[in-house]
């Protein structure tokens, strides 16, 4: 599927170039550097041995459901999603950014031809939009919400990975927190789930119910009173 002209003029405003590689894959080029959504990365991380062990795996899941629901709120290139998806969640993948929506459903268009890939990606659904406005219009109730709002920040010692860099040259601010926050749990999910740097602040300062912390992330899990 071609990339929408209003996505590449995007890219182009942002001094950046979107267009398919010469393999097919769609690519966002610039400063020396190419990026393309790339599923199959997450491969060794799907086996079936190791996905158990994913912490956001272990933060989301929900016991006694036999098809569990998700929506990734910030879907970025569905890194997160995909392990989601391959743990058995039906994942609803909101991205407001058109530039990354074009790379998200090229990744997912070329991971469904994966065989080792494509029970995973079947379950996951890519939507073009923003996500404090899908989340309170949503035809049924998630059993998780997701938030990874932020892609890694600058910080002064430490470079920031190269796949990030041409991201940030198209980023946003992130809506307000709040807002993502709120939206989030009014879809009334069994759990919001929230990804922060491991010392980062609970998003929105609200206190999660419980967190898991490994080395490079911490998923700060917040479990709303459950109504009826
Ligand atoms: C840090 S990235 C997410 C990375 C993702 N977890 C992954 O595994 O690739 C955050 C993404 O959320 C998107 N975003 C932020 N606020 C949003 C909103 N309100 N609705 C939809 N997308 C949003 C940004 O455009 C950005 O692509």
């Amino acid at each position: 599927m071609a990339a929408s002209e209003a996505a590449c003029e995007l890219a182009a405003r942002a001094g950046l170039e979107l267009r398919r590689c010469d393999d097919g894959a769609l690519a966002l080029i610039g400063d020396g550097m190419v990026l393309r959504a790339d599923l199959a990365r997450l491969l060794p991380r799907l086996r079936a041995d190791r996905l158990g062990r994913e912490l956001l795996v272990r933060a989301a899941r929900v016991r006694g459901v036999a098809a569990p629901t998700a929506v990734d709120a910030t879907a970025g290139l569905g890194e997160d999603s995909v392990l989601l998806a391959a743990a058995g969640f039906t994942v609803t993948l909101y991205e407001r950014d058109p530039v990354i929506a074009a790379l998200l459903r090229d990744g997912l268009e070329r991971a469904a031809n994966e065989p080792q890939l494509a029970d995973a990606v079947g379950r996951m659904r890519p939507v073009e939009g923003d996500s404090v406005a899908g989340l309170r219009s949503l035809d049924f109730t998630p059993d998780v919400v997701f938030l990874d709002p932020m892609f890694p920040a600058r910080t002064k010692g430490a470079a920031v990975k190269k796949k990030f860099q041409l991201l940030h040259q198209l980023e946003r601010p992130c809506a307000d927190e709040a807002e993502l926050l709120d939206a989030a749990l009014a879809a009334h999910p069994r759990k919001v789930v929230i990804k922060r740097p491991p010392k980062g602040a609970w998003l929105a300062g609200v206190k999660p119910s419980h967190s898991l912390t490994g080395k490079a992330v911490r998923y700060d899990v917040i479990v709303p009173p459950q109504v009826g």
